[in-house]
């Protein structure tokens, strides 16, 4: 049996016939040999340790001698380098800047210190890479701004925690704009070998950085926010949970589920109307909602920022709320919280679930129909912070009469996250351009999303990029439970007051 794959050669595809179930690695070989090409890749050790057939399968970087084919394979050089031919990319920046980073030992060689490998064991997890640059191929702040990249961050933090290293690597790190980096965690997503460098570097040197003064202004001013009024927002409206008409519970007959909802800030400081969606949406599929009114910041972002002794005391006081509560979970609408909740608070009593693991657990409705057409971005923190994403695409397409369309790159950050969008708005305006014009390749009526952060900077972009571009049609971004609040099919019946 044999599969058909194409590979890219001078800008176009070629389609051969190889093998089912061998490696693309060995279906290049095959190739060469059987067909008589020449198609030029490198390879070395055949068994993912030298890093040196990494190549784009299918739109993501994969080491060509780990990926076995499948029919309709589409393999292109790597992503984000220059071809010098076939599938062979031109390396040399990314040695160039290593190069310029020194990655070696700054030591003073008169006085060489003994380590123990106790001395090193927080290095362990980010020494096994292998330059394959996977990571660099699809980062988004290397892309679209002046970052090195991931895997040269790590460099850095390798030295920066090895004690032998005299050199300033922090500060090194701060002038190579760590702060560029939006933690959407797709280095740690493609990397093959599962290196966490958003968690074990990024925010590590981050962390280190804040208390050395070495932050962004904007920040300080989320911070300034939080203390005086325990939300990363300052008030405008009246928040959701001061909201006289928003009752402390709302208990369903014939309860299918009891959780806890945990607002997150934008939804309490700005987006009242998506949080009463919520609850609406949520009793309407036989869910009962608690809502703790004393409830405050998640922490995520500073967390991503490197400000943990902020992020420690908000994960305490929401933890003495949300762990004496008697529910079957905690429920979030915010990509950002939910992540947070799920993978920094450790000391957790409760079970954390998005809305649409909610919805989908329980079972959906049937809606009424809805004659548009949308798109859903997904989020950062819940495509790869909490793996969710089949979810909503299956609330979406349950739908009738939806025209569902997904953008090319559904799950590229819009580059609101890790702080970016607060302290460095050009980069952050910068990677959001990108999903701007995706959207509008899709020419639908709706983004869809699952997380406020995402939801005011994707309607931002979409906002320049219908200005820049002189376009007619306007598309709206939305939280999926205000959609849902729509078609909900017995809306009436169900329809809770809230003003
Ligand atoms: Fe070495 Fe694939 S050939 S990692």
């Amino acid at each position: 049996m044999t599969v058909k794959i194409k590979i890219k050669r001078n800008g176009c595809f070629e389609e051969y016939d190889v093998p089912e179930n061998i490696t693309v690695l060995d279906a290049l070989n095959y190739i060469n040999k059987t067909y008589n090409k020449n198609i030029q890749f490198r390879a070395s050790c055949r068994a993912g340790q030298c890093g040196s057939c990494a190549m784009t399968i299918n739109n993501e970087p994969k080491l060509a001698c780990k990926t076995k084919v499948k029919d309709g394979m589409k393999i292109e050089p790597l992503e984000g380098f220059n071809v010098i031919k076939d599938l062979i990319v031109d390396r040399s920046p990314y040695y160039k800047k290593l190069h310029n980073l020194r990655n070696y030992l700054q030591q003073n060689v008169d006085e060489e210190e003994k380590i123990t490998p106790n001395d090193i064991k927080d290095l362990k997890s980010i020494r096994g890479c292998i330059d394959c640059l996977s990571c660099l191929s699809k980062c988004p702040a290397r892309k679209f701004s002046e970052y090195p990249g991931p895997t040269l961050i790590r460099q850095l933090a390798r030295f920066a925690y090895d004690p032998r290293d005299e050199g300033n690597r922090e500060e090194e790190a701060y002038f190579e704009n760590i702060y560029n980096c939006t933690t959407c965690g797709k280095c740690v997503e493609v990397c093959p070998k599962e290196i966490d460098i958003v968690h074990n570097a990024v925010e590590k040197f981050r962390a280190q950085l804040f208390k050395k003064g070495l932050y962004l202004k904007n920040h300080l001013i989320v911070r300034e926010n939080v203390l005086k009024g325990n939300r990363s927002v300052v008030k405008e409206d009246t928040p959701l949970l001061e909201d006289e008409s928003v009752k402390d519970e709302y208990i369903v007959e014939n309860e299918k589920m009891r959780v806890a909802f945990f607002t997150g800030c934008l939804v309490d400081y700005r987006l009242q109307d998506v949080g009463k969606s919520a609850i609406r949406v949520l009793n309407a599929h036989g869910v009962s909602v608690i809502i703790p009114k004393n409830q405050i910041c998640c922490g995520s972002p500073f967390l991503r920022t490197g400000q943990k002794d902020v992020a420690d005391k908000l994960k305490k006081h929401n933890l003495e709320i949300f762990n004496n509560l008697d529910v079957d979970a905690v429920v979030t609408i915010c990509a950002g919280c939910g992540s947070t909740l799920k993978n920094d608070y450790c000391e957790k009593e409760f079970k954390v679930m998005d809305i649409t693991e909610v919805l989908n657990a329980v079972g959906l409705m049937e809606y009424s129909p809805l004659d548009v057409k949308i798109t859903y971005h997904d989020p950062c923190h819940l495509r790869r912070g909490q793996k969710i994403y089949i979810e909503p695409r299956n609330i979406l397409k349950n739908i009738p009469n939806l025209e569902f369309i997904e953008m090319e790159i559904p799950d590229q950050c819009c580059g609101a996250g890790g702080g970016v969008r607060s302290g460095k708005p050009e980069v952050s305006s910068a990677i959001g351009k990108r999903k701007a014009k995706m959207v509008y390749d899709t020419d639908a009526d709706y983004v869809i999303t699952v997380c406020p952060f995402c939801e005011y900077h994707i309607r931002d972009s979409l906002t320049k990029f219908k200005e820049e571009n002189d376009l007619k049609k306007d598309i709206k971004v939305m939280n999926i439970v205000s959609l849902l609040d729509k078609v909900i099919t017995d809306n009436k019946k169900n329809k809770i007051k809230i003003k």
